[in-house]
């Protein structure tokens, strides 16, 4: 394994950060705070819950950079692997304030000031959503807003301020965030491998694929199996709610059953040995297209191997019976087939 494949790269106020020695528990708040000295991201209850900690992370969705307002307390450093971190330190330009924390002091927005970073970081996605090279966009309605900033708790100010704030910010000159460039600099940080962060005896994998992810399931449950006395079943899936697809690897489990809205059958079957069994296991992953009223059907030994009180299984074929009756189906009927 490189050098490259352990070490976690993000970008922080445009420069590349790498992270190696730092224990891939740790949290990003306590990182910033702890590490890197700033300290402008505050903690709160350390549980997700205050937004006291909200910070922005960019994101490559394609060739676009997509931001997302997370709560710093409750994501681990190692996450930050191929994004951009941005905190309230990085909005400041020039000596200036940006017009997010501008309009925060026109309408009084903060008062104790405890939650205030937070709820800049949070309307800062916003702002930076909107405007653009060429301008502002569609401001957002009061809705969105407060759809915004349902993350972030304020004790002391009451929301009413902070809501005007987030339509005042609009009103200042225009500061836009260079996706272009951004988006540039987050592919130089794209990789092909998975990131496999360790550090003492606490590791952190991140594949950038179903098989990667199985291939490192599947090593780890090597390594605690008991000279293959102890192995696991799994069947892993990943649907694209944009293309409807679903790719999908099986380790052993039960089939799915995939029943189509015309009442056809298909098994899920593609995949490999159970996870534990075999170190260098090859797993071959599946894709089929879901259309809307098709059934997927993940299920257990627990459903299959169910007995009644006769000491009868339930088995496969009650299941699929079942599946081909449809929906509207009495259970007991079912039951006693
Ligand atoms: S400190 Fe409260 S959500 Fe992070
Ligand atoms: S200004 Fe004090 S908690 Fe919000």
């Amino acid at each position: 394994m490189t050098d490259k494949e352990r070490v976690a790269r993000f970008l922080l106020g445009g420069e590349v950060v790498e992270v190696a020695d730092v224990s891939p528990a740790k949290s990003v708040l306590n990182f910033l705070r702890e590490d890197l000295r700033r300290k402008g991201t505050k903690e709160g209850c350390a549980e997700g819950d205050c937004g006291a900690c909200t910070v922005v992370l960019g994101e490559l969705a394609g060739d676009e950079v997509r931001l997302r307002a997370v709560n710093a307390c409750i994501q681990f450093v190692p996450s930050l692997d191929g994004k951009a971190l941005y905190t309230v330190e990085d909005l400041r330009q020039d000596g200036a304030l940006h017009p997010v924390q501008q309009a925060m002091v026109d309408c009084h927005g903060s008062q104790c000031g405890f939650c205030t970073p937070g709820f800049v970081m949070s309307l800062w996605n916003v702002y930076a959503d909107c405007v653009t090279a060429s301008g502002c966009g569609k401001r957002p309605s009061e809705t969105e807003l407060r759809t915004a900033l349902t993350g972030n708790l304020c004790r002391c100010t009451g929301y009413r301020p902070i809501l005007e704030a987030g339509q005042r910010m609009f009103d200042h000159p225009p500061v836009h965030l260079d996706r272009a460039a951004l988006a540039q600099k987050l592919k130089g940080l794209q990789r092909s491998e998975a990131l496999a962060y360790k550090h003492g005896n606490r590791r952190f994998l991140a594949p950038r694929s179903l098989a990667q992810l199985v291939a490192g399931m599947n090593q780890y449950a090597c390594s605690n199996s008991q000279n293959g006395l102890r192995f696991t079943t799994a069947f892993l899936g990943e649907y694209d709610a944009g293309d409807r697809s679903f790719s999908y690897i099986n380790a052993g489990h039960n089939a799915p059953v995939v029943r189509r809205s015309s009442g056809s059958i298909e098994r899920l079957t593609l995949g490999g040995l159970p996870l534990g069994i075999q170190q260098d296991s090859l797993y071959e992953s599946g894709s089929i297209a879901l259309q809307s009223g098709d059934w997927l059907v993940i299920f257990t030994d627990g459903l299959v191997e169910a007995v009644n009180q006769a000491d009868e299984e339930f088995g496969e074929q009650r299941l699929l019976d079942v599946l081909n009756m449809g929906a509207a189906v009495n259970r007991q009927r079912c039951w006693i087939g």
